[in-house]
């Protein structure tokens, strides 16, 4: 099968990397960490959960074993509510007792909030070391491990302690994503369809395409199908290429920058998002699912200030519909959710900053000002009405 090579391009340190997309890559994981880190580093912490560890760690292992690396591994507990600063803590405690010095690495094997914890233990012991991305869900490899953005979450808000690092290299092996459970798989494309609405028709209709070709009820038999790993590589490769353009024009996310090019676009969905995620302390909705959530309330605000025709909203909810089922949203308070959205990050000076849309491709960024609060407060209330 094809294997695909994106590079990211910076015009500062650091220069850039390689993201590589390929059926069966794992097995050369060891090969391919020395191409992207060099000939000096001896050790390798992987950082993994018991999970994806149990289903790949012995294989990743090996290889980095034979590429001559030391490898060994930290595990932290599965699941959204352990990326907290007190498993970073352990991380780090891990990577000092293994004596991991500037010129050693940390890999990370797993979804994305494997990754954003290993990103930001990597960002932070010894001022900054190596990293390598090793992505096991869709999500992640189509978004998480692409763009340097690390972090973990605390008690005031999602991913509100963290640090740009960009890794070394990505390594995105599709034939992982055959163990993965449907509900992970309906959350990546979910994440999927907000690239797709900020990124422009091409890539939503490419994603809603494969979703109509392949349906995500038989994504479990089509993931062993030589073309249909095919299809998804292509799509990833896609997807990952439009990331890689945005992050590349503005790898920190500049605080300044307000235009419909800048980083902030890929927040589209994720202010609603990241509140419901808090609200239901993170037990109840991937994250995919509560951007998928996201990306529609986002959709209907964008209508109700007269920002987005009826037909591009109806083709983000086909979308999404297509990308399979959301868990329910029940009793979840509309005054919580408010509160929460705006104690997000993407707040600036005071003033709560929205992705919103002035049709598919066309996002646009508003602040408070622009958002009366009155009419986001009634959009809340209608759009948890609605979905309950
Ligand atoms: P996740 O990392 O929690 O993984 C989802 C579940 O799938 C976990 O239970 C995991 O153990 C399991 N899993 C992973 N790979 C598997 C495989 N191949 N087979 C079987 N099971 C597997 O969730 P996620 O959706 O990958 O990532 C969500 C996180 O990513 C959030 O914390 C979010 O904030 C973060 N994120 C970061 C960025 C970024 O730019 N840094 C972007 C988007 C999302
Ligand atoms: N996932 C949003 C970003 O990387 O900027």
């Amino acid at each position: 099968m094809k294997r695909h090579t994106i590079k990211i391009n910076f015009s500062r340190e650091p220069s850039g990397y390689d993201i590589v997309i390929g059926d069966g890559l794992l097995s050369q994981c060891g090969e391919w960490a020395r191409k992207c880190l060099g000939k000096h580093p001896g050790k390798i912490v992987i950082v993994s959960n018991p999970r994806v560890f149990g289903l790949y760690g012995k294989q990743t292992e090996k290889s980095l074993r034979s590429a001559g690396y030391h490898a060994s591994h930290f595990l932290m507990k599965d699941g959204e509510r352990h990326k907290t600063l007190r498993t970073a803590e352990a991380a780090l405690k891990v990577f000092a007792e293994a004596k991991l010095s500037r010129t050693d690495a940390v890999v990370a094997l797993g979804g994305g909030v494997v990754g954003d914890l290993a990103g930001f233990t990597s960002a932070t012991h010894l001022r900054g070391i190596p990293y390598l991305q090793i992505p096991t869900t869709l999500l992640s490899m189509i978004d998480a491990s692409v763009g340097g953005k690390t972090g973990v979450n605390t008690a005031s808000g999602k991913n509100l302690i963290g640090a740009f690092h960009q890794p070394r290299g990505v390594l995105i092996d599709v034939s992982v994503l055959k163990t993965l459970p449907r509900r992970e798989l309906t959350a990546g494309l979910c994440e999927a369809i907000k690239q797709g609405a900020v990124g422009g028709g091409k890539l939503l209709v490419r994603t809603g395409d494969l979703l109509s070709a392949w349906p995500i009820g038989e994504f479990s038999r089509n993931i062993r199908n030589p073309n249909f790993k095919f299809e998804i590589s292509n799509l990833i490769s896609a997807h990952v290429q439009f990331k890689a353009r945005i992050v590349a024009g503005d790898p920190q996310e500049s605080a300044a920058r307000i235009d419909s090019r800048s980083r902030k676009i890929l927040n589209f969905g994720h202010t609603f998002g990241h509140a419901l995620e808090k609200v239901t302390n993170y037990k109840r909705f991937c994250h995919g699912e509560a951007v998928g959530y996201g990306i529609l309330f986002a959709a209907e605000l964008s209508k109700t200030l007269a920002l987005c025709a009826d037909k591009d909203v109806n083709l983000l909810y086909d979308v999404v519909h297509r990308a399979g089922t959301l868990p329910r949203m029940i009793n979840i308070d509309a005054s919580e959710i408010f509160q929460a959205m705006h104690a997000d990050k993407k707040n600036l000076a005071g003033s709560l900053q929205m992705v919103l849309l002035k049709g598919i491709g066309r996002p646009v960024i508003l602040t408070g000002h622009d958002v009366p609060q009155p009419a986001l407060k009634k959009a809340l209330k209608r759009f948890l009405q609605e979905m309950a």
